[in-house]
């Protein structure tokens, strides 16, 4: 941990990580942190009352008193929490992202951690909430994810639903870019699940002030640990004051915003539940009820990589159609403007869709239709525009986003042969097409 002289004064003070102290002559006073791996030994890691965590060089004139005892138990047994019993049973996946980073304090950059298990440090209040055992799938910003980290993900939730038939729930750290676009490839590739399936993130890391990922992971945790809600689902800030996490079903939420910690939203839907921190959890919406584990849980995981998601614009040019005919793609969903529109009929018949789209169709590749809108439902019916391209055999995504929309393509045409594939395009199968819009949503 620290330099052999540091944890020697902290043993003969009797001071533990997490214990409340004064560092003088700096007259500083905080939590003493447990030491991350990458920085150097002879700094003290402070967390300061307003939630930063600063490190103090340890010098020859260093004093430490301490003031009070930890708050939190800082026991880690490996690579999870210490067993308390009674506690349910949750798994943490560990994936990466801005959750899993921290600042080094040597050169003030943010890395990734090294052990996942570090974020229990970090979070110590979990140990009162769940017995959790962390594991390190893998350590990438989710950009970088492809299918096959999704079918990671699910082969390993397949597995620990199958193995341990008291778990309560998983919790899924991930990097927040792209975890919309995980969350519906799990909500397909899984089916029903029996437990909660909670994928969380943060959009600052761990040693800002304003950072989200201590909140969401323990919102996160709750949802896992206590509710009955067996779906698959991403829960983060639900405003941007520190009141309440939102639990969004994962083929209905969307990352809307860059930066703000409330950076989801349920798209044409509600959340399932509101969670506070200390873990009230409010049903806001339906949702799937837990089931007691039994037998084996047995995913769909293949994925047809040849699926392509095209935005129309104004003067987007249709050969882009061609191209992905021409590479042999299997599906491509469009995000049209409005109620799902294409150019069918503007003044340059060199940017009219109708004709690449009516070939794509006719080489057998399904075409879907989504709406940049984002917000609402698509309608094949309302303009003659719109008819022209339904009588295409483009199918209308009704009210899915374009993400779920590319994400469900993929995937149907991985596990169904194609006529099914293009018939289920628009049926619901994993909460992500609503029947109604409601207007508060
Ligand atoms: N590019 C980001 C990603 O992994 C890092 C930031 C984040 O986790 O939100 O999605």
């Amino acid at each position: 941990m620290y330099s052999k002289k540091i944890d020697e004064i902290l043993s003969e003070n009797k001071i533990m990580p997490g214990d409340l102290v004064k560092i003088e002559p700096d007259g500083i006073t905080g939590e003493i942190m447990p030491k991350p791996d990458s920085s150097d030994s002879c700094i003290l890691v402070i967390k300061l009352k307003n939630g930063y965590n600063i490190g103090i060089e340890f010098r020859p004139e260093t004093k430490i008193k301490k003031i009070r005892g930890a708050d939190f138990r800082f026991e880690f047994s490996g690579e999870g929490i210490s067993e308390v019993a009674g506690l349910p049973d949750i798994a943490l996946i560990y994936t990466g992202g801005t959750i899993g980073s921290k600042v080094d304090y040597k050169t003030g950059g943010v890395y990734m951690l090294i052990k996942p298990e570090e974020l229990l440090h970090e979070v110590p209040e979990l140990s009162l909430i769940a017995n959790i055992k962390v594991e390190n799938l893998f350590s990438i910003a989710s950009e970088d994810m492809t299918y096959t980290e999704w079918q990671k993900i699910a082969v390993r939730i397949s597995e620990l639903i199958t193995n341990n038939k008291d778990l309560r729930g998983i919790v899924i750290t991930h990097g927040t870019d792209t975890m919309h676009y995980t969350a519906s490839a799990l909500s397909f590739m899984l089916g029903d699940v029996p437990i909660p399936v909670v994928l969380t993130g943060s959009q600052r890391s761990s040693d800002r002030g304003s950072s989200d990922a201590f909140m969401n992971l323990v919102c996160a945790t709750h949802i896992a640990s206590k509710s009955d809600i067996a779906e698959v689902g991403i829960c983060m800030h639900n405003s941007s004051n520190d009141d309440f996490c939102a639990f969004i079903r994962g083929t209905k939420a969307r990352k809307m915003h860059t930066s703000r910690r409330d950076a989801f939203a349920a798209v044409n839907d509600k959340p399932m539940a509101l969670v506070s921190q200390s873990g009230d959890i409010e049903i806001t919406n339906g949702y799937k009820k837990r089931r007691s584990i039994g037998g084996q849980i047995k995913p769909r995981l293949e994925f047809e990589g040849k699926v392509a998601l095209v935005k129309v614009y104004p003067n987007s040019d249709p050969s882009i159609i061609d191209f992905y005919i021409e590479k042999k793609y299997a599906g491509i969903i469009i995000e049209g403007t409005g109620l799902g529109h294409a150019p069918v009929s503007g003044s340059h018949e060199e940017l009219r869709w109708t004709e690449s789209i009516k070939r794509a169709i006719d080489a057998g590749i399904i075409v879907g239709m989504t709406s940049q809108c984002i917000f609402g439902r698509t309608n094949p019916y309302v303009y003659r525009n719109l008819r022209i391209l339904s009588g295409l055999g483009v199918v209308y995504c009704e009210d899915m986003t374009p993400e779920t929309a590319y994400v469900k393509l993929g995937w149907l045409l991985g596990n169904f042969k194609k006529d099914e594939a293009r018939k289920m395009l628009n049926q619901n199968l994993a909460g992500e097409i609503k029947a109604r819009t409601e207007f508060e949503e």
